[in-house]
């Protein structure tokens, strides 16, 4: 078991290491026929930059998400179960890629997951 006392998102080498990943998942991501045509429209650097504070937020780093409720972006675009399994399964390969441990690697996926039926749109958005 690793230090309990610290974070996953200090585990993991903080800030560097989620921009890294953050970069390489959407080229994944953007590689993918499947999930391509969602990001049509999308301005992908500001996209980055709210998956980079998204996800720093999410592994307890010390930085606050400053983007919109996941429901309200999401709602409406036709994102199935299906989609977002592909999508996890390009951060899962990413995050190996990276040489994330298999620990950190579970912890990341697992906490990722609670946030599929806010974007699968199974949740209406409260707003
Ligand atoms: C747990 C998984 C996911 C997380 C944490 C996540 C997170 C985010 C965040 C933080 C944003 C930016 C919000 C803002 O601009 O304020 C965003 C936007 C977006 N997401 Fe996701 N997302 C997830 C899954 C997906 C999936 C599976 C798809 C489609 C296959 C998707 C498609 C999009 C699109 C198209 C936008 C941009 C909307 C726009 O153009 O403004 N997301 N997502």
């Amino acid at each position: 078991m690793s230090n309990t006392q610290s974070t996953v998102f200090e585990r993991i080498g903080g800030e560097q290491t989620i921009a890294e990943v953050v970069d390489d998942f959407y080229e994944r991501v953007l590689a993918d026929p499947e999930l391509k045509p969602f990001f049509k429209n999308t301005s992908m650097d500001k996209l980055r930059c709210m998956q980079k504070e998204f996800f720093s937020a999410a592994l307890g780093g010390p930085i606050t998400y400053s983007g919109k409720s996941l429901s309200h972006v999401h709602h409406g675009r036709g994102i199935t179960k299906h989609h977002f399994a592909r999508f996890v399964n390009h951060l899962l390969g990413t995050l190996q890629y990276h040489k994330i441990n298999d620990q950190e690697v579970n912890d990341i996926i697992s906490r990722i997951n609670t946030y599929a039926d806010e974007i699968t749109g199974d949740i209406s958005p409260a707003d």
